[in-house]
């Protein structure tokens, strides 16, 4: 008979329980408070009940990976910021003796609501990315999408949330664990937009993931004055190549040469004024781009290797190789 109703709200709740099945039962035994409803298992946050005419059904498991959300009656992803459930997790000590102690607690699974309703300043981990946590004592709404997420709050980038001290530190200072890392600043929640009008995240920040430390093309922006400023695959920034006073025009960062580069450098398809010297003998030749009578280049096997301008009042001399005053 009750295996009869289960089946019928199975087909009903299909959606919600659609990679769900039923488990074997353990020590607790779940009350259901209303008629209709979900129940999540106190110490298993992929396990719960469904209540049928007040009646708790078998335990019920959400897929691997995923567990029960109470405010949404749905399995959704561990790692979702609509995961309402946190589970203490594993903390390593280090004491000043030779070993290291492993403790893990396992404190009762309580939503973000109940954990903040015992306690008003509790300051906690989100369970799935590293630089967000709850605030308690925080339940002034943010100016970016918080998705709803009562007293979540987030470090700035580049830091982390560090569940041991429970503030935002350098990443250097932060086991993330099981919770998910971010590199790149607009992996932060702070850095997506409100609205539709808004630049995009990449468009206004450098990402770095997988880069070198130090100048890096900007991924986006490649071929112009902009470059990345990246370490330990974080950006810290942005730079803007100078302008080169020697040679009286602007730069751009070279994603070939990894430097900023004149625009005697840049390739004419990317907007510059390219001196040519594929298909030229070793040697001196006047600025044939933007024709430039004091300007002048080397070519060497084949190569660029030289730029340079001569003293002001004077003009390069191709048949002699030298710089000649104006009137010469
Ligand atoms: C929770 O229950 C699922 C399904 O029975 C099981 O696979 C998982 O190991 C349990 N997790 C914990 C932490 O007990
Ligand atoms: C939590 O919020 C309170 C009140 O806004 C603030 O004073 C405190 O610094 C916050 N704690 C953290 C770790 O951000
Ligand atoms: C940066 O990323 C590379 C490749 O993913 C990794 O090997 C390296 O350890 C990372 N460096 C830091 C400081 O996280
Ligand atoms: C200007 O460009 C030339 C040629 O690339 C380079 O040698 C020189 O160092 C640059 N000068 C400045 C001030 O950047």
């Amino acid at each position: 008979m009750a295996s009869h109703i289960y089946q019928e709200i199975l087909a009903i709740f299909g959606l919600a329980v659609l990679f769900c099945s039923t488990v074997t039962a353990d020590h607790f035994q779940p009350v259901c408070r209303s008629q209709v409803g979900f129940l999540r298992h106190p110490q298993n946050c992929s396990l719960y009940f469904m209540c049928i005419r007040g009646v708790p059904s078998p335990p019920l498991s959400c897929p691997p990976g995923f567990v029960f959300s109470i405010r949404y009656s749905v399995c959704l992803p561990v790692d979702t910021l609509f995961n309402d459930c946190y589970v203490s997790r594993t903390t390593k000590s280090s004491p000043p003796t030779t070993t290291t102690t492993t403790t893990t607690t396992s404190t009762p699974t309580l939503s973000v609501e109940e954990r903040c309703q015992m306690d008003r300043t509790a300051v906690f981990p989100h369970p799935g990315q590293c630089q967000l946590f709850y605030n308690c004592s925080n339940d002034a709404q943010p100016d970016w999408p918080s998705f709803f997420d009562r007293y979540l709050d987030e470090c700035e980038y580049p830091l982390l949330f560090n569940a041991v001290t429970s503030r935002c530190e350098d990443f250097h200072d932060v086991t993330c664990g099981d919770r998910v890392e971010h590199v790149n600043r607009c992996s932060y929640l702070r850095s997506k937009c409100v609205t539709s009008h808004c630049v995009p995240c990449w468009v206004r920040f450098a990402t770095c993931s997988d880069l070198p430390d130090g100048m890096n093309v900007f991924v986006g922006r490649e071929w112009t004055p902009y470059y990345a400023i990246c370490k330990d695959n974080r950006s810290l920034g942005f730079d803007v190549c100078p302008f080169n006073d020697t040679l009286k025009i602007p730069e751009f960062f070279s994603p070939d040469q990894g430097e900023c580069v004149s625009l005697y450098e840049v390739p004419r398809e990317h907007s510059g004024y390219q001196l040519d010297c594929s298909t030229r003998d070793d040697g001196l030749y006047l600025d044939d781009v933007t024709s430039r009578p004091d300007l002048y280049y080397r070519c060497h096997g084949g190569h660029l290797t030289e730029i340079n301008v001569c003293p002001s009042g004077e003009r390069f001399d191709k048949a002699t190789d030298l710089c000649v005053s104006l009137g010469i």
